[in-house]
């Protein structure tokens, strides 16, 4: 089922037990310090109001999809299901995927209130400062930033860090080679400003949809409509044109000129593989409109270190399976990411020599957005690749290090705070990547030391037992 808003979302959190409203939490460092630790813990979803200095109503939720059981609860997937079922039912949902075009309604929540001339404040918004070195108050950080390519009509949706720098002026840092870039720079090659929309707050679903990494020509909004199994509902934002969500809680419309005319500087802000990275001059947008419901709910995202889980389970090991299928890997019992995609665990029923290997090659040669990874690990099937515990007990008894580790050389991202300042500087975006065979020796399997652990259905049987005596079920 799809939530038609933020809010039907954030109501039906409360019903899982997994919201936590937080009154009287200042802007400055508070929100994001709470964000950080509650997301540490695997905590509820934060819902801060009544921020010092800010009407009360004007509202941040943040770590909205931070546990499996959120993120499940958004894609309309089991709840109360182990993490490993999750993904898997998240790589069926994403397999049988119907695309849905939005559909144009005549209004919307989003256009209770319309700010445009001197009403125009950004600074209306309880924006978080969320790291303590960031360079600015990062209001998208759960954005969606909307675009329409000049020459084809198609409408390119993105999330794009976001600054304020002024009462009129916000601050995108787009990588060159993302599509929002490539349409920007149509605009500006024909010496246009790029008219954009930033929605700072909608239905997770729809949100989840922006960063997805859909091939040009092709909609994010249809991915959103095909998340949602049904279609987005969009309104056409009163300045530029271009189709946001009809429930959003914020828009910003305005235009990025060419940044030969004006650009500012940005950064640098806590990212996600766990440090400050990145500033420079990057491009501005004029803001020209604000829409906002009453009482609005600004998306907060921010990047925290990779030990917390930004959507509760790792997205990105859905597509490492189907890619391992697709090479013709087989056996595959899971797949899991650990430090976001740093390190990979593929965990397999040994079939052939060399199967291992085979998998981890294939999936070291994949080519994806982030780009930055470190560690591919093969297990057994008796290693759970969700518990890390586990994967280190195979890692410790089953690997040989004169045998079982390979390092190939590969690329990387300029956020992997390992590359060398005179790499970057000559443009060597190259980094090692080590596979790790934890698999028992195959030639030799049947000889390798027994676990000393109880089978599973001896646990099972003791524990039903037991557990009831002691009070613990
Ligand atoms: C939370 C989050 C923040 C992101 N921030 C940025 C960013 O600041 N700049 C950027 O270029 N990509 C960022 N990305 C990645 C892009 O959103 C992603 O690659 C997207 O597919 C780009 O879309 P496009 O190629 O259609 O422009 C972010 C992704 C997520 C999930």
């Amino acid at each position: 089922m799809a939530f038609s808003d933020l809010r039907a979302f954030i109501d039906s959190t409360a019903r899982i037990g997994e919201l936590k409203l937080i009154d009287g939490a200042d802007w400055n460092l508070e929100i994001g310090c709470l964000t950080e630790l509650m997301a540490e813990q695997e905590g509820p979803l934060l819902l801060f109001d009544s921020v010092p200095g800010y009407p009360k109503g004007f509202r941040i939720a943040a770590n909205a999809l931070a546990t499996a059981r959120r993120f499940a609860l958004a894609l309309g997937l089991p709840t109360d299901a182990p993490k490993l079922e999750i993904l898997r039912a998240w790589r069926n949902k994403i397999r049988d995927l119907k695309p849905f075009a939005p559909v144009e309604v005549a209004t919307g929540p989003v256009l209770e209130n319309i700010l445009e001339g001197d009403r125009i404040d950004l600074g209306i918004f309880p924006t978080p400062k969320w790291h303590e070195l960031d360079g600015g108050r990062y209001i998208g950080t759960g954005d969606m930033v909307v675009v329409k390519d000049p020459d084809s009509g198609w409408i390119n949706v993105g999330t794009y860090r976001s600054c304020i720098v002024g009462k009129d002026r916000l601050t995108l840092w787009i990588i060159e080679q993302k599509h929002g870039k490539q349409i920007a720079r149509k605009y500006w090659h024909a010496g246009k400003p790029c008219p954009v929309a930033i929605v700072l707050g909608c239905e997770p679903a729809t949100w989840m949809a922006a960063p997805s990494a859909a091939k040009a020509g092709v909609s994010e909004y249809e991915y959103a409509g095909a998340l949602r199994s049904a279609p987005l509902e969009v309104i056409r934002a009163p300045y530029t044109g271009l189709p946001v969500p009809a429930t959003s809680e914020i828009v910003v419309e305005g235009e990025m000129p060419p940044p030969e005319e004006e650009s500012h500087s940005e950064g640098p802000f806590g990212e996600w593989p766990g440090y400050y990275t990145h500033s420079g001059e990057e491009c501005v947008v004029r803001v020209k409109r604000i829409l906002h419901r009453n009482d609005p709910i600004l998306l907060g995202n921010p990047p925290l270190l990779p030990i917390t889980e930004r959507y509760g389970i790792p997205l990105f090991a859905a597509r490492i399976w189907d890619h391992l299928e697709q090479s013709g890997v087989s056996d595959v019992q899971g797949v899991w990411c650990h430090c976001h995609t740093l390190m990979v665990v593929v965990s397999l029923k040994q079939r052939f020599a060399g199967q291992a290997l085979q998998a981890l090659t294939a999936v070291a040669g994949m080519m994806t957005g982030a780009s930055m990874y470190r560690y591919y690990i093969a297990v057994d099937d008796d290693i759970d690749p969700v518990d890390l515990k586990q994967v280190i007990w195979a890692m410790c008894t089953r690997v040989d290090p004169a045998e079982s580790v390979q390092v190939l050389k590969s690329w990387t991202s300029d956020l992997d705070p390992r590359l060398a300042p005179e790499k970057r500087e000559r443009g060597d975006f190259t980094m090692g990547r080590m596979l790790i065979d934890a698999c028992k020796p195959f030639h030799w399997r049947d000889k390798f030391a027994v676990a000393n652990k109880f089978s599973a259905d001896k646990r099972e049987e003791i524990w039903e037992k037991w557990a009831p005596k002691l009070g613990l079920k």
